[in-house]
């Protein structure tokens, strides 16, 4: 049925006859010439069909849009003036001597061939149709050589690929778990993955010693452009490697990658402490195209009669910053209220301003609401230390520390991304000394897994000083975007026990979940760690996609189900008996 593939005619001298094989992409009637344009994975070819050849003809003539079509012809180059610079084929033609209809096709439920809006509810439902559109065929195939590149490095590396069960119990990950019923186990139930940790860290304790797997995981949270259900981690573990060592060669691997798939040279990651992110960027993942900083103005207001400001100022937990936009002045009032009610959505109660019409001049150089309650040193102060000039606005945000960080942390990106202040460039970087711990109320949370090694390695010392403890996680960030993140991990049955009670977790509770983890602690555990990658999210960021549904052959929608299949759906009663399981939402409707 085919010689050669569409894309790769450009390497065929003109006069061969070749067989192509595909779909017909564009049909053109055209003073007597029939032009076809055939598609397969590689590319598009222009088919010629000369009304000479009457039997040949009169079956173009009948073709389709989306006819599964076999042509073969004579490769010939186009004349100057009908040379399409627009085509990777653009200089190449075939002429056709014989056409097979292979298969039939309905006028398709979307345009493959269109550039007008589809909703995305449609193209999932006609998945199979959208995947056939030249943009999500090199999406799909770029994912493929990424997933290549990646484990061509990590087998170089001595990694070997293991396998791990799907059918599981919980791993804390900190999202809920998806659940499958046992039926031989009644009442009984398997959580799905929400990543292969504790296994991969067993593998450690097996002697191992490199390890990595492209997996599936499942989390049920709350979904957004860079999280799916299900979704794909590279997941490594090492044995008898420091987070140094890890990060330099993980640095290595996405360099190479970068390289290999993009031709882009990423440079030196440089890290960043966790608190230092949150201060300066007002984010754990910043984004460093966007220079505009989180500047702390705390001590200067301290004073003033302005409570909105003055409060938070004097306060342990409260935090008043500013953020510079250059050439900001020129925003209007109602484009500052809109980005007050952006900084809402994260809690901020205003978004005072400074104008900055001449700097070094007090309240005369400004323009601003919140004037009046400051005097010219403390503004001139303001300005020298958030580095403003004449046409720049400061915007402020006066709340606790979290409202703050969070909502001006958002903003800055927001008014970049409006304002065109996004470099167009890519920058890498490692989060590091994160808390071990967060206090929400009473209440701990680890910050990453509860199987991170905090850098105290005395449990009284970890117990007496949990929320001061750092642990030795670290994530790479590229461009905004969390793409990886992972630990050195606890290979002490004490030190492991010191966290789970700081966690609240009891000991019963401890046995129950993890008792197999501490238990295999105990019978000679390696030093270990590794680190995740988001695969959809690093192919995402390669290829620019705004979704990481678009890197994905078939992803669920935002409410976690799938237009293709109509998954999840009802079961039938008797397989709902079979697993011994009611339903209250079919009680409630047959009530
Ligand atoms: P973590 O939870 O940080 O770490 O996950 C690792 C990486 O997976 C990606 N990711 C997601 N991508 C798409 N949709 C989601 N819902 C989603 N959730 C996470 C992110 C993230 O950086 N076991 C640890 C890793 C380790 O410690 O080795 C873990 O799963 O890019
Ligand atoms: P008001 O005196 O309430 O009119 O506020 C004066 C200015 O301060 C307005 O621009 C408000 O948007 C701003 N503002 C009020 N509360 C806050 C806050 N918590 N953080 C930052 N700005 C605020």
């Amino acid at each position: 049925m085919r010689s050669h593939y569409c894309g790769d005619l450009l390497n065929v001298s003109a006069g061969e006859s070749v067989k192509v094989a595909g779909w017909v992409h564009r049909r053109r009637d055209l003073g007597g010439l029939i032009f076809l344009q055939v598609r397969d994975r590689s590319g598009i070819i222009q088919v010629v069909v000369e009304p000479d050849q009457a039997e040949l003809f009169a079956q173009a003539e009948d073709l389709r849009s989306e006819f599964v079509v076999s042509v073969e012809g004579f490769l010939r180059l186009r004349p100057d003036n009908m040379i399409n610079q627009d085509m990777a084929t653009g200089t190449i033609e075939l002429l056709a001597t014989g056409l097979i209809v292979l298969n039939r096709a309905a006028p398709p439920a979307i345009l493959i061939d269109g550039h007008e809006d589809v909703s995305e509810e449609l193209r999932l439902k006609y998945r199979y149709l959208d995947l056939r559109r030249p943009e999500m065929q090199e999406r799909i195939l770029f994912r493929n050589k990424v997933a290549k590149k990646l484990r061509d490095f990590l087998e170089a590396e001595h990694f070997a690929d293991i396998e791990t069960p799907i059918l599981t119990k919980a791993t804390p990950e900190g999202a809920r778990d998806y659940i499958v019923p046992s039926r031989t186990n009644k009442g009984s139930f398997f959580a799905l993955p929400q990543s292969p940790q504790l296994f991969k860290q067993l593998l450690m304790m097996s002697g191992f010693d490199r390890y990595y797997q492209i997996v599936r995981c499942f989390r049920d949270e709350d979904l957004r452009a860079d999280r799916q259900p299900e979704f794909t981690q590279l997941d490594i573990e090492t044995s008898f490697m420091d987070e140094e060592a890890i990060m330099g060669m993980m640095e290595k691997m996405i360099r190479q990658l970068f390289v290999d798939c993009l031709g882009v040279e990423l440079g030196d990651f440089p890290r960043m402490p966790y608190a230092e992110a949150m201060q300066r960027y007002g984010s754990d993942k910043p984004d460093l195209r966007v220079t505009i900083e989180l500047v702390d103005v705390a001590d200067l207001l301290k004073e003033i009669e302005f409570k909105v400001f003055s409060g938070p100022a004097n306060d342990q937990g409260g935090r008043v910053a500013a953020i510079c936009v250059p050439g900001g002045a020129e925003l209007s009032r109602k484009q500052i209220d809109q980005y007050g009610e952006y900084a809402g959505r994260y809690g901020a109660k205003g978004l005072a301003w400074i104008k900055v019409n001449e700097a070094g001049k007090g309240v005369a150089g400004v323009q601003s609401p919140i004037a009046r309650f400051l005097d010219d040193d403390i503004i001139n102060q303001i300005i020298a230390r958030t580095h403003a000039s004449a046409g720049d606005i400061l915007l402020f945000g006066a709340d606790s520390n979290k409202v703050v960080t969070d909502a001006l942390g958002a903003l800055r990106l927001k008014v970049a991304e409006d304002r065109g202040l996004v470099e167009n460039s890519w920058k890498p970087l490692w989060v590091v000394d994160f808390p071990m711990f967060e206090a929400d109320g009473g209440q701990m949370h680890a910050l990453h897994h509860p199987f991170t090694a905090p850098q105290e390695n005395d449990a009284e010392k970890l117990k007496a000083r949990p929320t001061e403890t750092l642990s030795r996680a670290y994530d790479m960030v590229l461009n905004g975007c969390e793409v990886g993140g992972g630990s050195v991990r606890i290979h002490d049955q004490n030190i492991q026990a010191a966290v789970f009670d700081i966690l609240g977790i009891e000991t019963q509770e401890a046995e129950d979940k993890f008792g197999f983890l501490l238990e295999a602690l105990k019978y000679g555990c390696p030093p270990h760690g590794g680190i995740a990658f988001g695969l959809d999210r690093l192919v995402m960021l390669m290829v620019g996609a705004d979704s990481i549904r678009d890197v994905i052959a078939f992803p669920k929608t935002t409410t976690a189900s799938c237009p293709l299949t109509s998954a999840p759906s009802k079961i039938s009663q008797s397989q709902l008996d079979e697993l011994a399981i009611a339903s209250t939402v079919k009680n409630k409707e047959t009530e």
